[in-house]
């Protein structure tokens, strides 16, 4: 009779690990770390700075700029440091005045699998390409972001600054910042997923039996972590867990917008009922716990869609109609590009063209779309770069976003 313990099961563990890690060697061949190596032309990087090619080239001839760095071939290139330093001599602020706080998005569904990690990896990329200084929190044990960051949670075992160690009510480690690390984007920052974030879930529910201040407290925990960073950084993403529990709550009580992505199939659209009646009870338990929400938006996006196949272009009309402003303009494509970038430990903003490099930059521009509705709604959240702003809220109940 075979039998099958623990001890199989860990085995199996560390078979995962040494096939991820010789991926990742062949994925990040030589350095065996990820190592950014972008390089813009002229016209990307004037684009991606908001400035002329013409301006810059000028700037470079006065010297105020330094010469730029050139290929074998001649032709001129700028590396991601580079774009910052032209943004600085040019006096180009992208993000949030100083005394501003940072948007706080929250990739929120608590159904697997619908494109959260996806999305916040391309979405924190974009935001760094664009000069926005991003923290990420991958508030999931699973870790798929923390991974994609090219952090191996394990590697954090004998952390004791980490995020579970923070939202644990157990745990005495109250400094957040010192759960923050580097990432291979200058700009961007991670609260890496852990191990200990499951056994944190367990922690903060058992404190339901502990009466109303100790579940207050649960439920604010990354909250008031974020707050001692919030003038930090631009933009800070949370990528939940696919459960409701006290991490998803967490993250509902951290937010200040709100991206929902939403495949265009049908399971997934009538689950989006049920997530939508969740999310609404949930934001009553946390404001009947003392801790009441205000998002500045509240957006869905119709992830990995797919025009060739049977039935979703009606499932996208059908949300349209169902969700009408709430829904971005542009759905996320499903693309190979995406599949085989991830499966490399990179966005496609951090990797070259698998295939055809039409495809690749269909699919880019298609995020860049996206991605360019949210951080509209992003800047509208501060008033420095809102100086219009009205926002207008939905105290009716009708379908005006
Ligand atoms: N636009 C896309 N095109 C192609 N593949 C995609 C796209 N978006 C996501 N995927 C793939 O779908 C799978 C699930 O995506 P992802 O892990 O981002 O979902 P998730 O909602 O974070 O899942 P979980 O709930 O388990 O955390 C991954 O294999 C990912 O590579
Ligand atoms: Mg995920």
């Amino acid at each position: 009779m075979p039998s099958y313990t623990v001890k199989t099961l860990r085995a199996l563990t560390r078979s995962c690990e040494d096939m991820r890690d010789r991926v990742k060697q062949i994925a990040f061949e030589p350095e065996n770390t990820k190592v950014l190596n972008l390089t813009f032309g002229p016209g990307i990087a004037a684009e991606l700075v908001g400035r002329s090619v013409e301006a810059i080239r000028q700037a470079e001839k006065d010297g105020r700029l330094p010469q730029p760095k050139q290929l074998g071939n001649a032709r001129r290139y700028y590396t991601i440091d580079d774009l910052t330093h032209i943004r600085k001599v040019f006096g180009i602020e992208v993000g949030k005045a100083s005394d501003e706080d940072a948007v706080v998005v929250a990739v929120q569904n608590f159904k697997g699998g619908v494109g959260k990690s996806t999305i916040t990896k391309h979405f924190a990329d974009y935001l760094a390409l664009h000069g926005y200084r991003v923290l990420v929190v991958d508030c999931d044990p699973q870790a798929s972001t923390t991974t994609m960051f090219d952090i191996q949670p394990e590697s954090l075992l004998d952390d004791e600054c980490t995020l579970g160690e923070f939202l644990s009510p157990r745990s005495t480690f109250d400094e957040f910042p010192k759960a923050i690390h580097d990432t291979a984007w200058p700009t961007t920052k991670i609260v890496p997923s852990s191990l200990g974030l499951q056994d944190a879930e367990w922690d903060l529910t058992s404190t339901l039996t502990e009466g109303s201040q100790a579940v207050r407290e649960s439920l604010q925990r990354l909250r008031i972590g974020l707050q001692t960073v919030i003038k930090d950084f631009d933009v800070i993403l949370l990528d939940p867990p696919p459960a409701m529990g006290f991490l998803g709550l967490n993250v509902m009580a951290a937010a200040s917008g709100i991206l929902i992505p939403v495949p265009a199939r049908q399971l997934d659209y009538l689950s989006t009922i049920h997530f939508m009646e969740t999310i609404a009870e949930n934001l009553e338990i946390l404001d009947s716990h003392g801790t009441p929400v205000d998002y500045g938006f509240i957006r869905i996006v119709c992830s990995a869609f797919n025009p060739g196949k049977p039935g979703e272009h009606e499932m996208l009309q059908m949300m349209q109609a169902t969700y009408a402003n709430f829904l971005l303009s542009q759905p996320i494509l499903s693309s190979e590009e995406i599949k085989n970038a991830t499966q490399a430990f990179r966005s496609i903003y951090e990797s070259k063209p698998s295939a055809a490099t039409a495809t690749y930059q269909r699919c880019r521009d298609n995020l860049d779309s996206v991605f360019g509705e949210v951080l509209q709604q992003i800047r509208q959240q501060w008033p420095s770069k809102n100086l219009a702003m009205q926002r207008t809220t939905d105290d009716s109940g009708s379908i005006a976003a």
